[in-house]
């Protein structure tokens, strides 16, 4: 397989952190060409650790990271060529203008001068901010910003794009409008990694790799990791609140629970048999049931499965 993107073993430890502390371990990572992979885990996993190894700008402890065959350790030059790499923090200056800022980048990028106008027009239509091209960034909203980064990330036509949370802190609109951008730059072909804290946005994903502190538990497509439940879901609304609870703590069947919005998801071994029971109970108590109902595993699921099982001994 011809990977764009290879992590083997991939360790970092911070200057002060011990030996046994380690910000990321042991990471492996094989993306081909082409591929979106969603790197997904909390604060703190080790999601940025990861991607600035990948975009050259830190070296790993140990272990090695090879993009499009380039060692990004012992070939920086070449890796960074093939990288276009949205950092979490904004790289934006904030008293330039979108186009300014946009310069910037092809300066820096070392776009040249002829093709460089074309290439800036090309991208402001496609981040959909040419109304906003004399902004200065500074006065940009959440979304725009990041849309802007984005951009200046893809100045250079790069073969892979590493975007650290590039969805993090922006409204509903601007998010869906990302992933939109997102879906386009794969159409060319372009490898992705893209961070994020958000669980549901590992469906848009065509690999996730889940991470939690500093070691990913486990990699599949969505569907797959929707596979490794041992348990089905289920979800109920009902009142009182209260008595629901107790009742659902006291019922046989069900492995656990958690409040989620304005219902409660239930993990269990038998949805037909909890169904019932849970029926029989409430009735006996007075309650009202809206909503009970098995529902499909989503990656909230997964990722409290996949930490609970592994152990979680909060070893840093
Ligand atoms: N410069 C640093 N020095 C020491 N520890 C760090 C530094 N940067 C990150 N860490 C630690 O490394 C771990 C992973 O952090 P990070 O990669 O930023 O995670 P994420 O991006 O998933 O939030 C955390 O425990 C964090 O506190
Ligand atoms: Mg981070």
């Amino acid at each position: 397989m011809n990977l764009s993107i290879e992590a083997k073993q991939l360790t970092k430890c911070y200057k002060g952190q011990k030996d046994e502390q380690f910000a990321i371990k042991n990471i492996d990572l094989q993306i081909p060409q082409g591929q979106l992979f969603g790197l997904i885990g909390p604060d703190g996993a080790g999601k940025t650790t990861t991607i600035r190894i990948l975009a050259t700008v830190m070296k790993p402890s140990s272990g090695y990271a090879k993009i499009e065959g380039f060692d990004v350790e012992h070939k920086p030059e070449g890796a960074r060529a093939m990288i276009g790499y949205m950092p979490q923090e904004f790289s934006l200056y904030p008293d330039l203008s979108v186009i300014e800022n946009l310069n910037f980048f092809a300066d820096l990028q070392g776009v040249s001068v002829t093709h460089r106008k074309e290439r800036i027009e090309e991208l402001l239509a496609f981040i959909r901010l040419d109304r906003f091209r004399e902004r200065r960034s500074e006065h940009l909203s959440g979304g725009m910003r990041k849309k802007l980064a984005l951009a200046c990330a893809l100045m250079h036509e790069p073969r892979v794009l590493l975007l650290d949370e590039p969805t993090t802190g922006v409204d509903p609109v601007s998010r869906r409008e990302l992933w939109q951008i997102i879906a386009e730059v794969l159409l060319q072909d372009v490898s992705v990694v893209v961070s994020t804290p958000y669980m549901d946005e590992a469906e848009r994903c065509h690999k996730v790799g889940i991470i939690n502190k500093g070691q990913i538990l486990v990699t599949g497509s969505p569907i797959e990791l929707g596979e490794l439940l041992p348990y089905q879901m289920m979800e109920i609304i009902a009142r009182p609140r209260r008595i629901t609870r107790e009742i659902i703590n006291s019922t046989e069947g069900i492995l656990s629970w958690r409040p989620v919005g304005d219902r409660i998801r239930m993990a269990v071994n038998d949805p037909d048999k909890v169904e019932k029971e849970l029926l029989k109970s409430l009735k006996t108590a007075g309650g009202n049931i809206r909503v009970l109902r098995r529902t499909k595993p989503i990656m909230d699921d997964v990722f409290i499965h996949l930490v609970e099982s592994s152990g979680d001994k909060d070893e840093r």
